[in-house]
């Protein structure tokens, strides 16, 4: 393996990626919605989530067309939590992917209602009439299901609207950490690792190697929003601070949270280095690139 191989991997699943949301996400959505929705979701963003179900699936050998599927989901998802994280009742941020916000783009009821159908729509790519067995279609949607609601996704970002201005403990913010950005990030590695048939030692280790990357995702957000510019970041810098938001540098320090970031993504490691899979290439490469990272 070396970093060309990867290179030339992550720009043909990019591809597919890219290729796939634009055939899925309609353009011809009563009164405007699709516009809203495909400017939310299309041409921007890292797409760190799909790459994570596509390397997953590629470790454990898995269904191609399911795994497409699910790195499409796991992004609308995605996308849609932060059209809302950005909307005046959450973050109330104007700038998203190096570009307006799409409540400041097409208005805020709009912007509500594209990220409502575009939470549903991912659970509509995750169930075709055909091309993925139903037991995988169920299992995908639970896990989907799972990590974006109440006790995933949508918990964690309650807790951080309810912790403004709060001196929270790191093992609160962790959890906090865990729920809003983990769950999603776990999730994509497991959809990925559903795809084939992995055995329980690569399963407990795939569940290990996204629970320590999902975290350190959010560490290095937190890092980020201190240290880089809104230019290389596409978002505005200093938002956590300027909001008062409990962060991992506001509460251990800019030194210790990057050297929480380097732990994780050891641990990440070395979960891989312990499944007993052959082909877990590109999941080290990217647990990498997630803690080292300048946007
Ligand atoms: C930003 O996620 C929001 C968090 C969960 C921290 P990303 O940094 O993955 O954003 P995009 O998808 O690249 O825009
Ligand atoms: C967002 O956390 C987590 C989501 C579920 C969207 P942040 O509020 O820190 O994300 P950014 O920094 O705005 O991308
Ligand atoms: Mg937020
Ligand atoms: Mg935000
Ligand atoms: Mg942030």
């Amino acid at each position: 393996m070396n970093l060309g191989d990867f290179d030339l991997w992550m720009k043909a699943e990019l591809n597919a990626v890219e290729s796939a949301l634009l055939a899925w996400v309609p353009q011809e959505a009563p009164a405007g919605l699709g516009q809203a929705m495909r400017y939310g979701v299309l041409d921007g963003g890292k797409r760190l989530r799909p790459l994570l179900v596509l390397a997953s699936n590629q470790a454990v050998a898995g269904l191609r067309e399911a795994a497409l599927r699910a790195a499409c989901a796991v992004e609308l998802i995605h996308a849609y939590s932060l059209i809302h994280d950005d909307m005046p009742c959450m973050d109330n941020d104007i700038l998203r992917r190096g570009k307006p916000t799409v409540h400041v783009q097409f208005g805020e009821a709009q912007a509500m209602l594209a990220g409502d159908a575009m939470q549903a729509l991912a659970f509509e790519v995750l169930t075709p009439d055909c091309g993925v067995p139903p037991a995988l279609q169920a299992r995908l949607c639970s896990l989907l299901a799972r990590s974006a609601g109440y006790a995933g996704m949508a918990g964690g970002q309650a807790i951080d609207l309810a912790s403004i201005g709060m001196p929270l403990d790191e093992r609160s913010l962790r959890n906090m950490h865990q729920r809003k950005t983990g769950a999603l990030l776990r999730s994509s590695v497991l959809m990925g690792a559903a795809c084939g048939n992995p055995t329980p030692r690569a399963w407990t280790a795939l569940e290990a190697y996204g629970e320590a990357l999902g975290l350190a995702f959010q560490i290095v957000d937190d890092i980020l929003d201190t240290t880089q510019a809104s230019a290389t970041l596409g978002k505005t810098a200093g938002k956590d601070f300027d909001d008062n938001k409990p962060t991992y540098v506001t509460v251990l320090g800019l030194d210790a949270a990057r050297r929480r970031a380097d732990d994780l993504r050891d641990q990440a490691q070395a979960a891989l280095a312990r499944s007993g899979l052959t082909d877990a290439a590109w999941l080290s490469v990217l647990a990498d690139k997630v803690v080292d990272r300048d946007s």
